[in-house]
């Protein structure tokens, strides 16, 4: 019988910054998501300030387990970094290096998730690198990294607290990276 709950869409990134550009552009992925019928949720800024993952330690802080047990229930999820020196930030990867602990679930690491990529960046050689660089990753944990990704300019596009973008082209298409998401999450679930 096919499930007819909602597809679960979790959003992970941002900056520890107040008025976070890339955690902006993420809430308005995760709005595209909910808009094609997903429950969604966010780990952003302080949330995502977990100790450096030690994969020879078993004990987890309550806010890493709490992560571990959100990518684990999600069908599939949204990524979004700053773009540091060219990269995701440190703060970005080390909440992605606990998806580790999935490693021996049956759905290992994010087996069969679809993950919306966006990385923002004050210009496009750093917004473009950081793009391809969350692909890699994404594909190293068994992701599927939606067809369209968002690499976001803020030298020329900047997200307001309402919601909004200063460009309708970008905030259309960071609204479709969430849908594709759902929409991947969906055809998964009709295998
Ligand atoms: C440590 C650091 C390194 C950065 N490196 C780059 C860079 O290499 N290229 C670039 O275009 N922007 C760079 N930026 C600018 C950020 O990518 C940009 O301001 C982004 O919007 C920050 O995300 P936030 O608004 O979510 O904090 C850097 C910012 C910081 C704080």
């Amino acid at each position: 019988m096919t499930s007819t709950a909602a597809i679960k869409v979790l959003g992970l990134g941002g900056s520890l910054r107040d008025g976070s550009q890339s955690e902006r552009a993420l809430r308005i992925a995760l709005a595209g998501a909910a808009e094609a019928g997903a429950e969604t949720r966010a780990v952003t800024g302080g949330d995502l300030a977990l100790p450096f993952y030690d994969a020879a330690e078993d004990r987890r802080s309550a806010d890493a387990a709490a992560l571990i047990e959100q990518v684990r229930t999600a069908d599939g999820l949204i990524v979004v970094s700053p773009g540091y020196h060219g990269a995701m930030s440190g703060l970005v990867k080390n909440a992605l290096d606990y998806v580790e602990d999935l490693r021996s679930d049956t759905r290992p690491y994010l087996h069969g998730r679809g993950v919306g990529l966006i990385a923002v960046a004050h210009g496009w050689q750093a917004a473009v690198t950081t793009l391809a660089q969350l692909r890699q990753v994404t594909h190293a944990l068994r992701g599927w990294p939606t067809p369209l990704g968002g690499a976001v300019n803020t030298a020329e596009v900047k997200f307001d607290d309402a919601g909004g973008a200063s460009e309708e082209k970008v905030f259309h298409n960071l609204r479709l990276i969430g849908r594709q998401v759902v929409e991947f999450g969906l055809a998964q679930r009709a295998l």
